[in-house]
């Protein structure tokens, strides 16, 4: 049975980062963004969705550059800070101790703590109601060599990154369950390195009957 719920966007979980950002006389600031996602591969392309009232908002219309930034679960006190303290009041940055850095192709900074820095152009802006969406292309990223391997694959599992959902916070786990295509995955190891993971009638079957699951595993 569903309940309806109208007039919010329900749509859950989102990333969380904090935007780093400068404006013409060289003043930087952070803020906390929950409303940032994907929006093309190719240009590579992010948007946020920023209110009018943020400093970050001014700063960003006037240099039409940002940097995303992805902390981690260590970090998610300082990420929270930057959500609910103005640079207007406070350097927010210089109070968490944390290190602004020069970009490697904005005048944005990014920070160097955070272990993804992400740095965009913005392209286009567009009014929506309370929040302008801003379209920005990537221009080029940092990232923690760490969470790079040999084959230049990135890690993100190794990041400890987290995600946002109605309000709180929360850690991504490790573990993957599944690997683009993995459904209908022809190749032996692919198929083995899955094969645990159920179809859902499967899990709905062994969840309904699971004392003669239990049985046949003890035969086994
Ligand atoms: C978890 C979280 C997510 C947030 N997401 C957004 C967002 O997507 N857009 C926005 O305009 N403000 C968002 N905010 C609020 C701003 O980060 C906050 O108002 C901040 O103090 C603005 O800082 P500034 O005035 O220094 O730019 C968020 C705050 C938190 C805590």
């Amino acid at each position: 049975m569903k309940q309806l719920f109208d007039g919010s966007v329900v749509l859950n979980p989102v990333p969380v980062v904090v935007v780093t950002s400068r404006n013409s006389e060289g003043k930087q600031n952070a803020f906390t963004v929950a409303w940032a996602g994907t929006v093309c591969s190719d240009p590579p392309m992010l948007s946020i969705a920023i209110r009018p009232s943020r400093l970050s908002y001014e700063y960003i219309k006037e240099t039409m550059e940002f940097v995303v930034n992805i902390p981690n679960i260590f970090q998610v006190r300082e990420t929270d800070y930057c959500g609910v303290i103005s640079g207007r009041d406070e350097d927010k940055i210089k109070n968490l101790g944390f290190t602004y850095k020069k970009s490697h192709h904005i005048d944005a900074p990014y920070i160097e703590e955070f272990p993804i820095n992400i740095e965009c152009k913005v392209k286009e802006i567009i009014h929506l109601g309370v929040h302008d969406l801003f379209l920005a292309e990537v221009v080029g990223s940092s990232i923690n060599k760490n969470l790079i391997d040999e084959n230049g694959k990135i890690h993100f599992e190794r990041a400890n990154l987290m995600c946002y959902a109605h309000g709180e916070y929360y850690p991504m786990t490790k573990k993957s369950i599944g690997k683009f295509g993995f459904s209908i995955a022809k190749n032996l190891e692919l198929i083995n390195k899955y094969k645990h993971i159920k179809s859902y009638k499967e899990y709905l079957n062994e969840r309904e009957n699971p004392k003669k699951l239990k049985k046949r595993k003890k035969k086994k």
